[in-house]
């Protein structure tokens, strides 16, 4: 059987750089707590015209000029995004459409911070399946959209950007080798997005943010932790392959500290997960696929390179990947 290979990859930051010191001038907050409790030292933030859409656009089109690949030949794409433009059209049809995909089957898929590896692992059915050559996988967040300004528990922790990878098939031994999603549906009420309108925090301020996130951090954490070094150890089994033989782990970047638990906890040195929390804070599903590109860009990943790929998100959810480059 063949394998499902990422054979391209691309990603879009916005240019627009908010820094802890400018964040001490919007909530009571200190770069001091945001850079000791988090790792997080600045993020990007899209501007009001630049949407989702634009950012999946502009990951997508680096990862078809890295590929030396025409839109018009994608044949699916799958794009991992919580924050679309609107409810409809998706983001997917929306990129189909400036890529010239002309021919291409186009869909979004939800599920918050683990998106990309749920759309990676939802398109290399499709392909293993033989209906699909080749596909794009995005992942794409606005998570600004959903930010109470006024809220210093969730505010100084995401930012925005889009990562996307080329999938196709392979007779060599590299691709995705094992897969694990999970679904916590159980914890949906430790972050969810509320659909009411709440009085602002800062009594001097009248202006109502909607919508807005709400999360229980605390509790997020110990579940983000357990699930996310449990995910690693399943994929790994599955793949075959010891701890040992991994050679980089990339995790969701949403607290540096969730990332030093999970390494001690399967007892893999710090220094083999990738980390680029502190540039860009938590973007949702795109913060896998950027530090992914950012790996490979900085020979982290090299050929040959067995990699984990591990996430968790609202839902909650978590999923993992182990893949050959
Ligand atoms: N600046 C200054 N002080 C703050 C801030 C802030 N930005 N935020 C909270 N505090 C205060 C709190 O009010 C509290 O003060 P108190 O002791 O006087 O009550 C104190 O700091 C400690 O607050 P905790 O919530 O206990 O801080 P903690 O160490 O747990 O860190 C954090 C909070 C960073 C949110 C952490 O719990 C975390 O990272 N949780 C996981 C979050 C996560 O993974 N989110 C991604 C979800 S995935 C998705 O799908 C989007």
């Amino acid at each position: 059987m063949n394998n499902i290979a990422i054979s391209s990859l691309g990603h879009y930051l916005p240019k627009k750089i908010l820094t802890n010191a400018e964040l001490e001038k919007i909530v009571d907050t200190s770069d001091e707590w945001i850079t000791t409790r988090t790792g997080i030292k600045e993020r990007r933030i899209a501007l009001k015209d630049e949407n989702t859409s634009d950012m999946a656009i502009g990951a997508a089109k680096e990862a078809l000029k890295n590929a030396k690949l025409d839109g018009s030949k994608i044949e699916l794409i799958v794009v991992a995004t919580t924050t679309a433009d609107s409810c409809f059209p998706s983001v997917g049809n929306i990129v189909q459409d400036a890529i010239g995909a002309h021919h291409a089957a186009a869909f979004d898929v939800s599920a918050a911070c683990a998106g990309f590896l749920y759309a990676l692992t939802t398109a290399k059915q499709y392909l293993l399946s033989g209906m699909y050559k080749n596909a794009l996988v995005i992942a794409a967040d606005k998570f600004t959209n959903l930010l109470d300004w006024n809220d210093r528990q969730t505010c100084v922790l995401f930012g925005d950007g889009a990562g996307a990878v080329i999938l196709t098939p392979t007779k060599s031994k590299k691709g995705i080798i094992s897969d694990y999603l999970l679904s916590l549906g159980k914890y949906h009420q430790i972050m969810y997005v509320a659909t009411e309108k709440r009085k602002p925090l800062d009594k001097e301020k009248t202006e109502f943010h909607f919508p807005y996130a709400v999360m229980h951090g605390q509790e997020l954490f110990k579940v983000a932790v357990n699930s996310m070094a449990e995910a690693v150890e399943i994929v790994v089994e599955r793949a075959g392959m010891q701890m040992s033989d991994i050679d980089c782990v990339v995790p969701h970047q949403a607290n540096d500290r969730i990332i030093t638990a999970i390494a001690k906890k399967l007892k893999v040195p710090k220094e083999k997960f990738f980390i680029n929390i502190h540039k860009y804070g938590n973007m949702s599903a795109a913060s896998v696929a950027v530090a992914l590109y950012e790996a490979v860009e900085e020979k982290k990943i090299q050929k040959g390179s067995n990699v984990v790929l591990v996430t968790f998100g609202a839902g909650l959810v978590a999923a993992a990947n182990v893949v050959k480059f």
